[in-house]
């Protein structure tokens, strides 16, 4: 994946993410500090950040945050969002998520959210996290999650090749929509991922989140060929793909549905 499209793209649509419902206002926020447990001695650092909405809600229950993005336009209206909310222990830093710049064990808490899908190599995404985290640190991972039989434990008549086959589709349907989308990991493969790194894995939760798509296309500005072929998506007949978008019309217009997993990791002693 290209940093540079990751760069132009979220650098041109920096402004959108202040408002956007489903990070201002998504439930996992209040999931993700509940399962922090943060103390108010942590140094925190938030990856990805955005216009800083997961770093603004741990603040007051730690001494620092560090928010840190690729995208320099991004950290500068998170930071114009800090100082209308007077938010002053909350710091700035421009910071890949596969090539931290932080020294080693500096972190109590390491949180990321709804950003790894961008990530082209989130084995060293997940190094990064457990080597600038303490022992014994916790990690806090929300994102967007793939389709696997951990979604739909009552799906039995689903073989494993279909199941494979709708989280293709399911990629297909948000990378057409937003040309950075990498790849959304199923819950199955982050939690052998983040296994493998070194940690324990200490919760797992999923949240339905309801999107609404007019605002949904107009925040990334998607053409009207890529419009067509998402509503098209919608409307398809992969059974796995339909139970998961779960596409309906309210009042004039159509929602449908992703699942946001939050995962809870703690790095080995
Ligand atoms: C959807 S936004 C994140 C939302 C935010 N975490 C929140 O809770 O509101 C995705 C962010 O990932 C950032 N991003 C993408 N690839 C990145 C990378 N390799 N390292 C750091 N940030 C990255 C983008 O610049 C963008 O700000």
């Amino acid at each position: 994946m290209n940093k540079d499209l990751i760069r132009n793209q979220f650098g041109t649509h920096a402004e959108k993410y202040v408002t956007s419902v489903v990070h201002a206002k998504g439930k996992s926020l209040q999931r993700l500090v509940a399962l922090a447990n943060p103390e108010k001695h942590w140094q925190a650092l938030d990856i990805a950040t955005a216009t800083g909405h997961t770093a603004f809600t741990l603040a007051p229950h730690v001494g620092t945050v560090i928010a840190s993005d690729l995208v320099p336009e991004m950290l500068e209206v998170a930071q114009a969002e800090a100082r209308k909310k007077n938010i002053t222990n909350v710091r700035f830093e421009q910071a890949d998520a596969e090539n931290l710049p932080f020294e080693a064990e500096s972190f109590d808490l390491v949180t990321c959210r709804i950003a790894a899908h961008h990530f082209p190599n989130v084995n060293k995404f997940l190094e990064e996290v457990s080597r600038v985290l303490k022992p014994g640190g916790k990690f806090i991972l929300v994102d967007n999650v793939g389709i696997d039989a951990l979604l739909f434990p009552d799906e039995k008549s689903s073989s494993e090749k279909e199941f494979e086959e709708a989280s293709k589709a399911y990629n297909q349907f948000e990378a057409i929509r937003d040309p950075s989308h990498n790849r959304a990991l199923t819950i199955g493969e982050w939690s052998t991922e983040i296994r493998q790194t070194g940690f324990e894995i200490t919760a797992v939760e999923v949240l339905d989140k309801d999107m609404e798509f007019d605002s949904w296309v107009q925040r990334l500005n998607t053409p009207e060929d890529g419009i067509r072929k998402l509503r098209s998506i919608l409307d398809g007949d992969i059974p796995l793909l339909r139970r998961y978008l779960q596409s309906r019309e309210l009042d004039g217009k159509i929602w449908f549905t992703i699942k946001e997993a939050t995962i809870a990791a703690e790095k080995s002693v």
